[in-house]
């Protein structure tokens, strides 16, 4: 437990829906677990006005280091990361929303070599991944041999490029939209790949390109997402697990990714300069 006459300040960086649940809950319960804000940056900083105290508004990201956070938080999008992650680890620990960015290999290494350098933690978020812990033991111990996610939502919650949905209609049931690798599924759906990308950066010796993803439209799916894991170890070892999220129709992030977070959160108090996955 943190000393309550110093809290952890923490930075966030974007305020759409994860930002603003994250925010308000540093503000009702921060000082209960030892947390408070160092600043708010949005795109457009007028969304922030009215609801965050003027002194915490940050209006040109590159001016974050004035403000000595402790942790800095990005949950806005993969292009965030890609311009601020190294010059966030330099000075803060970081945790990243949209680890769909590490699918960029350069990227991925100039952040692993960035938390090394500057012995801060690059913290992953699991997300709506179950048993991430247990899959990055396994791949510690050189024997994880396979990893598959599918996840299955209905087709209002997907967001996805090159129109790769845009005819569907209500009550046509099941269509599988993509099968293959993690690393060919992220450009295509950015913004619904974070628990594949959680999942593949935790099983490090497939990576990206060796963690097979698929992703599944499906009309019956009105109250919540499916996440489904298959592993696959040493010696017919294997492990199934289906992950019932609930979601409101269209939600792109499911009800209990939120509070998911929020306990990511709490535990990025700082674990060497390493990709630690909490
Ligand atoms: N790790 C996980 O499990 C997980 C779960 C849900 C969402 N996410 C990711 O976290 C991020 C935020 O999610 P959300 O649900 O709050 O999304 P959201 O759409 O509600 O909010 C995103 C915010 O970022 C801003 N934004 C969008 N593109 C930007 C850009 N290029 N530069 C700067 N700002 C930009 C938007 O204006 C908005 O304020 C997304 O990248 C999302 O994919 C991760």
């Amino acid at each position: 437990m943190a000393d309550r006459s110093s809290p952890i300040r923490v930075g966030i960086v974007g305020y759409g829906h994860l930002g603003q649940f994250l925010v308000e809950r540093i503000q009702r319960e921060g000082q209960k677990v030892g947390l408070g804000l160092a600043f708010v940056w949005n795109r457009n900083a007028e969304k922030l006005r009215g609801s965050i105290p003027e002194e915490l508004i940050l209006n040109n990201l590159a001016d974050f280091t004035q403000r000595g956070a402790d942790v800095i938080v990005e949950v806005c999008h993969p292009q965030i990361v890609k311009e601020f992650g190294v010059r966030f680890l330099s000075q803060a620990q970081f945790l990243v929303g949209s680890p769909s960015a590490l699918s960029d290999s350069q990227l991925d290494q100039e952040l692993r070599q960035a938390a090394k350098h500057y012995g801060n933690t690059l913290y992953v978020p699991c997300g709506a991944l179950w048993g991430g812990p247990d899959i990055q033991r396994l791949n510690d111990s050189g024997a994880l041999k396979a990893l598959s996610i599918r996840m299955s939502k209905h087709p209002s919650c997907f967001r996805l490029s090159g129109g790769l949905l845009s005819d569907w209609s209500e009550g046509e049931g099941r269509r599988v939209l993509f099968h293959g690798s993690v690393a060919e599924l992220c450009p295509i759906a950015p913004n619904n790949v974070n628990t594949m990308a959680a999942a593949s950066i935790a099983a490090s010796t497939l990576g990206f390109k060796g963690v097979t993803g698929e992703i599944v439209s499906d009309t019956a799916l009105a109250d919540y997402h499916l996440v489904e894991v298959e592993v696959t170890g040493a010696d017919g070892f294997s492990v199934k697990t289906v992950r019932k999220n609930p979601a409101k129709l269209g939600a792109v992030t499911g009800n209990a990714t939120y509070n998911s977070f929020w306990s990511s959160l709490l535990v990025c108090r700082g674990h060497g300069g390493r990709v630690y996955l909490c």
